[in-house]
């Protein structure tokens, strides 16, 4: 099965009397277990293309299939819901709610879905110990380095067992040791775990740690070798 189906997805943006067609004719499919990079310049859609994928950003037209679920016609209930379950995401702003410590902004998740409390918290302290954050658990974002908050990002994006996970520009505000470092985990991560991801970025030298890379250029997709 596909985790990911985007079948001729087009998203315009009215601004003011002008209109953008920040994707055109956009096709993409995403194995069950995959890791697909998505390539491309600043403005190409990259963002939108993502927001689509995870039900954040209705498609002007066609139609998007995660885990077997058409989305396009969910009422935003149900959409809420179906993301909270499904879909894991990391913000290229990373977001981490800066009141919570490293280990509540992952429980954080599991609680609004209503998980039960006690296999969250093992959950939460095994994925903090995999990103190598077991030391860091009770500190306040603003006590974490950068690249410690991205590791607590995708670990809150994992925490609820998702089928796919989103990651926009997971490395951009990384030096390149540091974003070797962040791909590696999120490709362990992903693949000990099954989970099916999109992987955005403009950096062509973190493209190796996907399966397939996917240009994309004016909102219009691409294959492309290497
Ligand atoms: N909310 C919006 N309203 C109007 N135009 C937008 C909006 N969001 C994005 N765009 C435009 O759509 C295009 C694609 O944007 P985006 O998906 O953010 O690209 P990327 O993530 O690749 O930088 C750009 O031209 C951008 O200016
Ligand atoms: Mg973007």
């Amino acid at each position: 099965m596909s985790a990911l189906q985007l079948s001729d997805v087009r998203k315009v943006y009215r601004s003011g009397d002008q209109d953008i067609a920040a994707l055109d004719h956009a096709t993409l499919d995403v194995g069950d277990d995959e890791i697909v990079a998505l390539v491309g310049p600043s403005g190409s859609g990259k963002t939108t293309l993502l927001s689509i994928a995870g039900g954040l950003l209705r498609p002007t037209s066609g139609s998007v299939v995660v885990a077997g679920h058409d989305i396009s016609g969910y009422e935003d209930k149900k959409l809420t819901a179906f993301r909270g379950s499904e879909v894991g995401f990391v913000f290229q702003s990373v977001n981490l709610v800066p009141f919570l410590t490293a280990r509540e902004n992952l429980l954080v998740v599991a609680e609004m879905t209503g998980k039960p409390k006690g296999p969250a918290r093992s959950r939460a302290d095994q994925l903090l110990e995999e990103l190598g954050l077991g030391g860091r658990s009770r500190n306040l974002p603003d006590q974490l380095s950068g690249g410690e908050r991205q590791r607590v990002a995708i670990g809150r994006a994992l925490m609820n067992e998702p089928g796919l996970a989103l990651f926009d520009e997971p490395t951009s505000a990384l030096d390149t040791e540091m974003g070797e470092q962040v791909m590696t985990l999120i490709r362990t991560e992903v693949k000990e775990r099954g989970v099916a991801a999109v992987v955005v970025t403009h950096d062509t030298r973190m493209t190796h740690f996907a399966d397939r890379k996917v240009e994309i250029t004016d909102g219009r997709l691409a294959a492309s070798g290497g």
